[in-house]
């Protein structure tokens, strides 16, 4: 089933701008308590980014057919999430990056203390935004984001990024932090998409999981990848960062060419999850397809 490449790009394009909607809302109409905060965090939520995880959101739900307008709310929470990992991602602290979706990151732009606190009131808004949501299944969801997002999640996956620096960890352990870092909120876009159109015990929700698993790992070493291939202006963050900073990658353990066949085979397993579920999950098939051919 080959990708459709027209197709997939007009339907990436309207799921981008459906979420960009929602979360541009976020800032309207209400006088911010302390408006350089808001600007920070705009900053690191509004300008540029793929939203990839939004888009997963609808994927997914869509598969097992969840309406659009339910999926509002948890794609724009996981953006949220997603957004605020970046802007503290960048910070001197972590991997001290000027330059994030083409323009400088927040604390460059701002200062470190209002790039932390974006992050802070990023992370919290999302759960806000669910909370205000009243999906069904509440519990379910606000225990997947946060989860996906803290000590058994990204938060744990970056703590193992930055112990690892200059270390070269073996393969098994550089899997645990890929999928920790960035597996487990693409994880959790694919399940809180799932759970608005079923129950959590649905078997369905099983194979959505097993897809998201491979596939979200395929995206961290992709992103390695692109570090060492890509260049700065396609990237909107620098290029070689990782080696520069001497980071644990895929490159850097199997080789460009081993981390490329790598990401593959995780894409297969991903689209083998899949077959369970039918015709309505091939976007999320070509979805797959794509994390990996992206050019950033
Ligand atoms: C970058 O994620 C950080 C990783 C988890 C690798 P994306 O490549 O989805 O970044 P944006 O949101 O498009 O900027
Ligand atoms: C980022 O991994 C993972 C999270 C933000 C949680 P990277 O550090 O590789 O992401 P980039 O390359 O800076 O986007
Ligand atoms: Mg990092
Ligand atoms: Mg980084
Ligand atoms: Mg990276």
């Amino acid at each position: 089933m080959p990708v459709n490449a027209d197709v997939l790009a007009a339907r990436l394009a309207a799921d981008r701008a459906r979420v960009d909607r929602r979360l541009a809302a976020l800032f309207d109409d209400r006088r911010a308590v302390e408006p350089r905060l808001e600007a920070a965090m705009r900053h690191g939520l509004l300008v540029g980014g793929k939203r990839l995880r939004p888009v997963l959101v609808y994927a997914a739900g869509r598969a097992l057919g969840a309406d659009d307008d339910a999926l509002d709310a948890p794609a724009a929470a996981i953006e949220l999430i997603h957004a605020y990992s970046l802007v503290h991602d960048d910070l001197p602290a972590m991997d001290d990056d000027d330059l994030r979706r083409g323009e400088p990151t927040v604390h460059r732009a701002f200062d470190e203390a209002s790039a932390i606190l974006a992050g802070d009131a990023l992370q919290t808004l999302a759960f806000e935004v669910l909370a205000a949501s009243g999906a069904p299944r509440l519990a379910a969801l606000v225990t997947t984001l946060a989860t996906a997002s803290g000590r058994d999640g990204m938060a744990a996956g970056q703590a193992l990024d930055l112990a690892a620096v200059g270390i070269r960890p073996d393969l098994a352990a550089l899997e645990t932090m890929h999928r920790h870092k960035t597996g487990a909120l693409i994880r959790a876009a694919v399940r809180l998409g799932g759970l608005m159109a079923v129950a959590e015990d649905d078997p369905r929700l099983g194979a959505l999981d097993a897809y998201a698993a491979a596939m979200g790992l395929a995206f961290q070493v992709h992103d390695d990848v692109l570090d060492v291939t890509g260049d700065t202006a396609t990237l909107g963050k620098a290029s070689g960062a990782d080696a520069a900073r001497d980071k644990p990658t895929y490159p850097a353990l199997l080789g460009l060419d081993g981390a490329r066949r790598k990401a593959g085979a995780l894409i297969e397993e991903a689209l083998n999850a899949l077959v369970p579920l039918g015709e309505p999950a091939a976007p999320l098939a070509e979805l797959a397809r794509y994390m990996i051919e992206r050019d950033h």
